[in-house]
């Protein structure tokens, strides 16, 4: 059987996990993540945990496949209730909504605990993710844009402790400085601003009031937005 590959989103996330990590991939499906990182020997043993019984059984089926059934872990339960906080210092948390994610490390007593990194990967709601995550406790270190086809995904590296809130426009594109290396930041900056100058269009022209409650939030965003486009225009001349 030929090493497995993985496509560039989930290559994103095995390059964030350390070597000799003690490593769980929590909705891991066909447990393709930890399979690569193990059989590339970054990592010596893994966990694989999945909320559903047909998930996780697929990931069995990959691990026989790859001979690698002794080094991995099934766990079946919801986000990270089957995986003690001793057991891993890095959890991937990837393929699912940010809502979803955030509920996961909500629900989890010894994730806010110091020694842990999650390294996240909404495929929705990303403004809520990072919204709630510096709200309750978390800081995000790290975010890499990753092109897969013509979407553009985010990987979010966290760990426990204080980070300097976000503002409404941050939390919808993630934090940027100067120097900051990211070739996809541009077509990111330009595609929220966009989809945000729609959604406030499509406010402005609707008669219900939880719409107009909700538009001077969205206009402070786009404005911020806007200006995060320019700011990073301007450092890349
Ligand atoms: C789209 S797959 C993503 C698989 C892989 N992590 C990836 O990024 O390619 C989402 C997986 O997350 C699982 N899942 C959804 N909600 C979950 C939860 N609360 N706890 C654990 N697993 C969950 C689903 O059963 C499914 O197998």
């Amino acid at each position: 059987m030929r090493p497995i590959e993985l496509t560039p989103r989930l290559l994103a996330l095995a390059r964030q996990v350390p070597e000799g990590a003690r490593f769980a991939d929590v909705g891991t499906d066909h447990a393709r993540l930890p399979v690569w990182l193990l059989e590339r020997g970054i990592i010596q043993n893994a966990i694989a945990s999945d909320l559903r019984e047909g998930p996780l059984e697929q990931a069995r089926e990959t691990a026989r496949r790859h001979a690698l059934t002794e080094r991995l872990s099934f766990r079946l339960g919801d986000g990270l209730t089957p995986i003690r906080g001793e057991e891993a210092d890095v959890c991937a948390i990837a393929g699912m909504g940010g809502e979803t994610i955030a509920a996961i490390l909500a629900a989890c007593p010894w994730a806010a605990t110091p020694g842990h990194t999650f390294l996240l990967q909404p495929m929705t709601s990303v403004e809520e993710l990072r919204a709630w995550l510096w709200r309750n406790g978390f800081r995000i270190t790290r975010e890499e844009l990753v092109g897969e086809g013509r979407t553009i995904y985010v990987v979010i590296t966290v760990i426990p402790g204080a980070m300097v809130p976000l503002t409404p426009a941050e939390e919808w594109a993630g934090r940027q400085y100067r120097g900051m290396e990211s070739p996809l930041r541009a077509e990111y900056l330009a595609r929220l601003c966009g989809r945000m100058a729609g959604m406030v269009e499509g406010l402005r022209r609707s008669t219900r009031p939880e719409d107009l409650e909700k538009l001077p939030r969205l206009e402070e965003a786009l404005a911020g937005l806007n200006e995060l486009k320019e700011e990073w225009d301007r450092w890349q001349q």
